[in-house]
């Protein structure tokens, strides 16, 4: 593929509390997250380890909140709705208006982003691709959402919804979802093999699966560390999702 790809992204804030519903300046922190963190323009990538810094990866990218609503008029990209549902759970109900959320913008053309009050401390889910389109996108808790606002540490880098667009565009978890075994696999080359989910700030090396002497790959956006401590795509990861882009995702580049 040649040049950036420019997605347009709906916000749809759902909000049971004048706190839950994040303003303007939160969520454009979080679009500027989103433009660093998929561009290898972030601040903190010089913080790879030097081992890996080949593997860093330019994504090749960008978000805007859209400009052009279902029906062609002129919008901010952002909707906003009150619902007395005090916080969601994983089960898709915040995507549709009869269950009190918010129903989802056609996801041929656009990237619909949900936040809300997620329950039992969860930060987001994400849908891959080949799914309903009704319920496609990212669902991030407004806490963990973008670097302002409501955002709170250690989730207030906006890396939640950097890692819920890594699964979006058919991203897994960099350990392989087998918990502690070493036997799961997130399909890409360039990931060293590692057990389970990395949490905090670990410090390199840390070794699991034979993966020594560099070890696992805590730093990159799909483990579970801080925000803090996660900053950086592989090539084979930005390749898996180039291939999203160019087959079940294609019409986001039209
Ligand atoms: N637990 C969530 C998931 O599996 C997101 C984890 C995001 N991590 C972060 N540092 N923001 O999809
Ligand atoms: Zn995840
Ligand atoms: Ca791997």
């Amino acid at each position: 593929r040649q040049g950036v790809i420019d997605v347009p992204v709906v916000v749809h804030v759902v909000h049971s509390t004048p706190e839950q519903n994040i303003d303007d300046a939160q969520i454009n922190s979080q679009i500027d997250v989103l433009n660093q963190d998929f561009r290898a323009a972030n601040a903190d990538v010089n913080q790879v380890p030097p081992v890996w810094r080949d593997l860093v990866a330019d994504a090749r990218l960008q978000f805007h909140l859209a400009r052009t609503d279902p029906l062609g008029r002129t919008t901010d990209g952002i909707t906003r709705t009150q619902t007395s549902v005090t916080d969601w759970d994983t089960d898709d109900l915040v995507k549709f208006s009869l269950s009190g959320g918010r129903d989802a913008w056609p996801a041929d053309v656009y990237l619909n982003v949900w936040v809300c009050r997620l329950r039992g401390g969860l930060l987001g889910y994400a849908q891959f691709p080949g799914g309903a389109a009704s319920t496609d996108g990212v669902v991030i808790t407004h806490s963990a959402f973008g670097t302002r606002g409501t955002a709170r540490a250690p989730f207030d880098g906006g890396r939640t919804a950097v890692h819920e667009i890594g699964h979006w565009l058919n991203l897994r978890h960099i350990w392989g979802d087998d918990d502690e075994g070493c036997s799961g696999s997130d399909f890409v080359a360039d990931t060293p093999n590692q057990a389970g989910p990395n949490l905090g700030s670990p410090s390199f090396p840390t070794a699991t699966c034979g993966n020594a002497p560099n070890g696992d790959m805590f730093m990159n956006y799909m483990d579970y560390t801080d925000d803090a401590a996660m900053f950086m795509f592989t090539k084979g990861q930005a390749a898996r999702m180039d291939a999203t882009l160019d087959n079940a995702r294609l019409t986001l580049s039209r």
